[in-house]
């Protein structure tokens, strides 16, 4: 099956009891069991719901993975992760990549003896001299959050080899529409599904995908004991969300191209940060291993001031100030104040995330209204 098939029919049947063609929402606690030990395959919701079940298997197809992992949002699939290591183990991670992230490595799982080492990816070399005999993952996020920076998965696997290390890649920014980094040599990818995968922005939810079987016990243990687990309401938001992603994909792609040239050619803009531009730094690699550039940008004014970004979010009417991406509507975002706060200012600037950042994720609209929208908001600063 092509992927927009799969999207739409991967791991679903009809409802055995019933033949519903959109799987039921197993709104339950626990299971009946016909005797001790004797049960249908369900004892107790923590550990297993259809629902949930179907959407886990429904991801796993998106991604070209056998195993799938659902989670109550991205943050607990990263922990799941995380939790994989032991005290004295390392990992490598981008020097850019979602705050929520680098809050989570760097304020509760240093704490629990795992070091980090925040690097820049771009360059294959930098993670090579990271490595070292406790190095047990390398996490990467391509493209970044919020600086559209391309991560070479390929590379980053032929890298690690057969050594005990896995690759886990964070997909949320390209969606399984535009890449998927099992092919590419990963161990694990992992979303926040409340974005592209969830749709309407009515959902928090996490998972992760991965081929090996025994990989996916270890996760699977870590998901039922400290007991993330989405509710079967939310897993039916994100099946349903999954049968329109290529649909929506399309749009967004479109939408963000358009938007991208608009931005680079308006005279108060400086830099616009798209990886669909051939002058792209990860132009080349994009073009590899993703199937299309995505309505995810970031940009900044000439005059790269907080007070300029922050009057210019007050001014936009289509595009709504809110954290979140990968919604049908489109949000602009100030990361130096929002998404990326837990990152020490000194940090942020060093790597490049500027005072006057705004990220935006392209929704669905029609491209000519977000257009006048955003010009209207710049040109009234
Ligand atoms: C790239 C990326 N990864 C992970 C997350 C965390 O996901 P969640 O908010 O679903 O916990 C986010 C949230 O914004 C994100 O943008």
């Amino acid at each position: 099956m092509k992927l927009s098939t799969k999207l739409i029919h991967g791991g679903i049947e009809p409802d055995p009891s019933t033949g519903a063609i959109m799987t039921p929402i197993f709104q339950t606690s626990t299971y009946v069991q016909e005797a001790p030990g004797k049960n249908k395959g369900y004892e107790y919701a923590r550990s297993q719901n259809p629902t949930r079940k179907v959407l886990e298997e429904a991801l796993a197809i998106s991604e070209n993975a056998r195993f799938g992992l659902c989670f109550s949002s991205g943050v607990a699939a990263t922990d799941a992760v995380v939790r994989l290591l032991s005290p004295g183990d390392e990992v490598i991670a981008g020097n850019d990549m979602y705050g929520g992230t680098y809050r989570l490595f760097s304020k509760v799982f240093a704490k629990a003896g795992i070091k980090f080492h925040y690097v820049d990816m771009l360059d294959i070399k930098n993670i090579a001299g990271k490595l070292s005999e406790r190095t047990r993952l390398i996490w990467i996020e391509t493209p970044t959050n919020p600086l559209m920076n391309v991560v070479d998965i390929a590379a980053v696997a032929g890298l690690v080899g057969q050594k005990n290390i896995l690759v886990c890649v964070d997909n949320t920014f390209a969606s399984p529409f535009l890449q998927n980094p099992i092919d590419f040599g990963a161990h694990i990818v992992m979303h926040s599904a409340t974005k592209y995968l969830g749709v309407h922005s009515d959902v928090i939810h996490g998972c992760l995908m991965m081929n090996d079987q025994a990989l996916r016990d270890e996760l699977y243990f870590i998901q039922k004991s400290c007991g993330a687990v989405p509710g079967p309401q939310d897993c039916f938001l994100v099946l349903r969300g999954l049968k329109t992603l290529h649909l929506r994909m399309e749009r967004h792609c479109f939408n963000g191209e358009k938007i991208a040239h608009f931005l680079r050619a308006h005279p108060k803009i400086g830099k616009v940060y798209w990886c669909g531009f051939e002058d792209h730094p990860g132009y080349a690699i994009a073009s590899k291993q993703m199937r299309g550039f995505g309505g995810m940008m970031s940009f900044t004014f000439k005059d790269d001031s907080i007070d300029l970004a922050k009057k210019f979010l007050s001014s936009t009417k289509i595009f709504a100030l809110a954290e979140s991406l990968g919604g049908v509507e489109s949000l602009v975002n100030h990361p130096a104040t929002m998404t990326h706060a837990s990152i020490p200012r000194e940090e942020r600037i060093k790597n490049g995330l500027s005072d006057s950042l705004i990220r935006v994720s392209v929704g669905v609209e029609d491209v000519d209204d977000l257009i006048d929208d955003l010009s209207g908001a710049i040109n009234s600063l």
